[in-house]
């Protein structure tokens, strides 16, 4: 099978990028990551980057973000567009133009909780069970197809640090599947809905922790 070429967008610790350079790396997925683009040159993820001798881009945060990554993309070998941790809004342009190849991952049950402060909202709100979802991006923020959710429960004694912590440990193990979905050609997006397997679903697909 040949190599999906992905470029990765941070802002920020990168901790989803390294995960998914080592699975790259275990072969548990077959990527090759063609460019990690951040739009903050401090983020501990550009390092990371380097340090696996995977080529980096500064966004230039004076420019207008949508001609600017328009230009950045067009000069890379792309298949898919990873969003791990970018904190910016994907302009419509990039989001019409790459339609079907942006998957972003967000720390909540989506559809609840999009946007900020995730963590703090569920204790807040006494919710029960909380999680992970990765999606597909359209215009909506953080509404686009859900492809694969992974859940917890709540404990009373959980803290905004440690849910923090357990949240992304259900992000080490869905990314990587669903860009390995993406690979093998088994999901698809459409509008509101994306197809898995040739079946349309409209529900996220549930991943029991490993
Ligand atoms: C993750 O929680 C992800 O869901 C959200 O941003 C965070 C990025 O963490 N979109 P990291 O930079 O990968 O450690």
């Amino acid at each position: 099978m040949n190599k999906l070429n992905v470029v990765i967008l941070i802002s920020g610790y990168g901790s989803n990028l390294k995960n998914i350079i080592n699975y790259n790396k275990k072969k548990e997925i077959n990527i090759n990551i063609t460019c990690v683009i951040s739009d903050n040159a401090n983020a501990n993820g550009l390092k990371i980057a380097r340090e696996e001798n995977i080529e980096t881009c500064l966004i230039d945060n004076k420019k207008e973000l949508g001609q600017e990554l328009d230009k950045i993309l067009a000069n890379k070998k792309m298949d898919l567009i990873v969003l791990a941790g970018f904190m910016k809004i994907l302009p419509p342009n990039i989001i019409q133009k790459y339609f079907g190849k942006i998957l972003n991952i967000h720390p909540s049950l989506l559809p609840k909780y999009p946007g900020l402060n995730t963590h703090e909202q569920v204790i807040k709100n006494n919710e029960s069970e909380h999680g992970a979802t990765v999606h597909f991006v359209t215009e909506k923020l953080d509404g686009g197809p859900l492809i694969i959710q992974g859940k917890i429960k709540i404990k009373n004694t959980d803290t905004i640090k440690c849910l923090k912590e357990k949240v992304h440990k259900i992000e080490y193990e869905i990314y990587p599947i669903a860009i390995n979905w993406f690979q093998k050609g088994l999901i698809k997006q459409e509008k509101n809905f994306f197809i898995f397997k040739n079946k349309r679903i409209d529900k996220p697909i549930e991943h029991i922790l490993g």
